[in-house]
């Protein structure tokens, strides 16, 4: 059976331009809607920063590594874990049986790129069929003290771990458009993309205002997945039953870089 790793980007669990406020009734629904296609799948969650993790990292710098005030990298995780106890408390109360791993706690990087990941405890967590939930979150790096890893980065690391068939991005937006769907009236959802167009594809696209690159470092990490053969779904998370549909194979609206 297909396993997949389910991306729930920061603009579909937290409102983004609300500090610290939660989507709660959108993370309800994405429970009860992961509780419906769970069966015996493999299934792995990661979750995004949102008005929690940008919000405080910005505050404190921490995206440019260890924080002059101390304190903010530890706000940085109380706030994360904050965010992370509710999708868990959702997740429990709708009988998907998730067990939380702080990234912090298992990683270490160096320039970014992982170089230290106690897997043992996730893989074992898969075996007896629980579904880890990660997020991103602040990483100690060799050479950079600290980083912000990104849960978008963190879904392809896991993807190869558990052999994934898919990572599924959940956005605010109904996938990978031409131009940006929230400035542009008549901007186009594309419905596939190749990874050889990835290159040229991603030369149009900008960083955003994220410390961690948005639909850029989306993207990216989507191009790298389908180039050992991970493919990559892009659908509206706030939208109702698209996430199941992809699950179960059926068609549904969103864009797939293969
Ligand atoms: C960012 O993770 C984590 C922190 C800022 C601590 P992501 O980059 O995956 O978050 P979203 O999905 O863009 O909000």
């Amino acid at each position: 059976m297909d396993s997949f790793v389910i991306k729930l980007g920061g603009s579909v669990i937290s409102y983004k331009d609300k500090p610290l406020k939660a989507r709660i009734s959108d993370i309800n629904r994405l429970a009860r809607e992961i509780s419906e296609v769970l069966g015996n799948r493999r299934l792995c969650i990661v979750h995004g920063g949102g008005s929690f993790g940008h919000y405080v990292a910005k505050k404190y710098g921490i995206h440019m590594g260890m924080p002059r005030i101390k304190i903010g990298l530890s706000i940085l995780e109380y706030e994360m874990r904050r965010l992370n106890l509710m999708i868990v408390n959702a997740m429990i109360n709708h009988g998907v049986p998730v067990l939380p791993f702080s990234p912090s706690n298992i990683m270490v990087t160096d320039n970014g790129m992982v170089s230290t990941f106690f897997k043992d405890s996730l893989l074992k967590a898969l075996e007896w069929g629980y579904v880890p939930l990660l997020y991103g979150d602040f990483v100690f790096d060799e050479r950079k003290s600290c980083v912000i890893y990104s849960g978008d980065q963190l879904c392809l690391e896991v993807s190869k771990l558990m052999n994934a068939s898919t990572i599924i991005f959940c956005l605010d937006v109904a996938g990978i458009y031409d131009k940006d769907p929230k400035k542009f009236n008549d901007a186009k959802l594309i419905k596939e993309l190749n990874h050889d167009e990835i290159p040229k594809f991603l030369s149009g696209v900008s960083k955003g205002d994220d410390v961690t690159g948005g639909l850029y470092n989306k993207i990216s990490v989507a191009y790298e997945a389908a180039k050992i053969g991970i493919k990559s779904v892009f659908i509206n998370g706030l939208a109702h039953n698209i996430l199941p549909k992809v699950i179960k194979g059926e068609d549904f609206i969103g864009s797939l870089i293969y």
